[in-house]
């Protein structure tokens, strides 16, 4: 069960299908473009969504505003020390500005960044500063069927074909994201990060952890490696961060705030470097682009989520979500991960071909079905042109994500989410697919216009 009870509570909207119908056509099929009035149960992300405690709610009242020298900062920093062991704690607004600052600090032009699998925003800012990121984690994590416990695992064989292709020269650091989000929110194992770091510290490359995730990481190596059962998560992710030489982190996932991030290290030349960068993109060293207060709700979150009944009850909750799924032959992506639940669009829909973008035309029919929103992971957010070649390359999954907000929905709504998806899935034959009307050449998906293959009277009266 929910290991809170619940103080405050905000009305859910229910809309019509002659309301969600309409709001679709003005969307132009883009889910980002229906307000979130419209959205009975909204999954698009787990990220900023999170409520937070009373405990966090009242550390806000304690805000320090300040410019310089604020007292939540120093709060803030030294609960980052304690969690991370990093001497250098710099404060950013959201995740992608600690990549930013990192990568505009270490990435040179023709320069390899590999990680298990990048984050869109970490590939794009390695791609910004002209650099090349490579994905390296094991094989399995492309076969949405196999189960295995450790799924996120880097693989270190791509590592060493990456060093001897291009030399170390051309590698200035090395990324782990726990759990792997684009690879469905799998875990990497200790172990794992253990050769990692060794493989790392043998060349001399630095190792820094994409550490969004980590508390759920390390709760998934609680469970499922016995060589952890008998440690704490806290134990376990000290382990982690010891075995990196820093971190970026978006607090808005396990920071259990709406806003806030930090990159931290323990490279004291990288981190006045960073420092500078900061105050010219960002703000001050001891506030990084947010209020006092959020540093204060940062800080007590970042303590509150290693709390194991918490974790217990966050990853079990995503499990049993997916897992009713999957018992009613809905295909999913396995094993379930830590923050959502991934349904395979080419085997809900293998009427539609990958270009009439079947996920896309999955998640616009939970929608228009349920007013559930989730996201496309598929042809409108991966499809591009080859830059070399002009032709158009497709990715290789369709999936919608469903991603859980944390401390936000209960075990009801999840329910409801599950008999919509089951309901939807008997009728999954009169699901249309779709047609770009209009993308922009970066990040399409957040902006593009669909309209339904057919006339669109016709594909919204099935
Ligand atoms: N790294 C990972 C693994 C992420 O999942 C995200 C964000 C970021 C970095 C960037 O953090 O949003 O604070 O700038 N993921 C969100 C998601 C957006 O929906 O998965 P940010």
């Amino acid at each position: 069960m929910e290991p809170f009870k619940i103080k405050m509570v905000e009305p859910i909207p229910f809309t019509t299908r002659e309301e969600r119908e309409r709001a679709l056509l003005t969307a132009g099929y883009n889910l980002f473009n229906i307000p979130a009035d419209l959205i009975t149960i909204d999954l698009l992300t787990d990220s900023g969504t999170s409520a937070m405690s009373d405990r966090q709610w009242s550390g806000m009242m304690l805000g320090d505003e300040s410019y310089a020298g604020s007292r939540n900062y120093f709060a803030f920093e030294k609960v980052v020390q304690r969690l991370t062991g990093y001497r250098h704690v710099i404060p950013t607004h959201q995740g992608r500005v600690a990549e930013n600052l990192l990568f505009t600090t270490v990435v040179k032009r023709g320069d390899f960044v590999p990680n298990n699998i990048h984050f869109d925003t970490t590939r794009a800012n390695v791609e910004h500063n002209s650099g090349i990121a490579v994905n390296c984690v094991i094989d399995e994590a492309y076969d949405l069927a196999v189960e295995h416990p450790f799924k996120g695992n880097m693989d270190i064989a791509k590592l060493e074909a990456l060093l001897a292709r291009e030399g170390k020269a051309k590698i200035p650091l090395v990324m782990l994201t726990i759990t792997n989000n684009s690879g469905g929110g799998q875990p990497v194992s200790l172990a794992n990060a253990r050769v990692t770091s060794a493989w790392c510290r043998e060349h001399g490359i630095p190792l820094y952890l994409d550490a969004c995730r980590f508390a759920e990481n390390a709760w998934f190596c609680k469970e499922r490696d016995p060589a952890c059962r008998g440690r704490s998560v806290e134990q376990i992710a000290h382990e982690f961060f010891a075995l990196a030489d820093g971190c970026t982190m978006s607090a808005k996932k396990d920071g259990l705030v709406n806003i806030g991030g930090f990159v931290a290290t323990n490279d004291d030349a990288l981190a006045g470097e960073l420092s500078n960068m900061l105050i010219l993109i960002e703000g001050f060293t001891t506030y990084g682009g947010l209020a006092g207060r959020d540093l204060e709700a940062m800080a007590r979150g970042l303590e509150e989520v290693l709390d194991e009944r918490y974790l217990a009850h966050r990853v079990g909750q995503v499990r049993r979500f997916g897992e009713a799924l999957h018992a009613a032959g809905v295909p999913v992506l396995r094993p379930i991960g830590g923050h959502a639940v991934y349904l395979d669009a080419r085997r809900f829909l293998p009427h539609l071909k990958q270009e009439e973008y079947p996920a896309q035309a999955l998640a616009c029919a939970l929608y228009l079905e349920g007013g559930i929103r989730g996201v496309e992971i598929g042809g409108l957010m991966f499809g591009h042109e080859d830059p070399a070649t002009g032709a158009w390359h497709w990715p290789e999954l369709e999936l919608v994500r469903l991603a859980v907000p944390r401390r936000v929905y209960t075990a009801s709504h999840l329910d409801y989410v599950v008999e919509t998806c089951i309901a939807l899935f008997a009728r999954r034959d009169a699901i249309a697919g779709l047609r770009v009307v209009a993308r922009s050449p970066v990040l399409p998906h957040f902006t593009a216009r669909l309209e339904p293959l057919g006339s669109p009277a016709a594909a919204l009266a099935r």
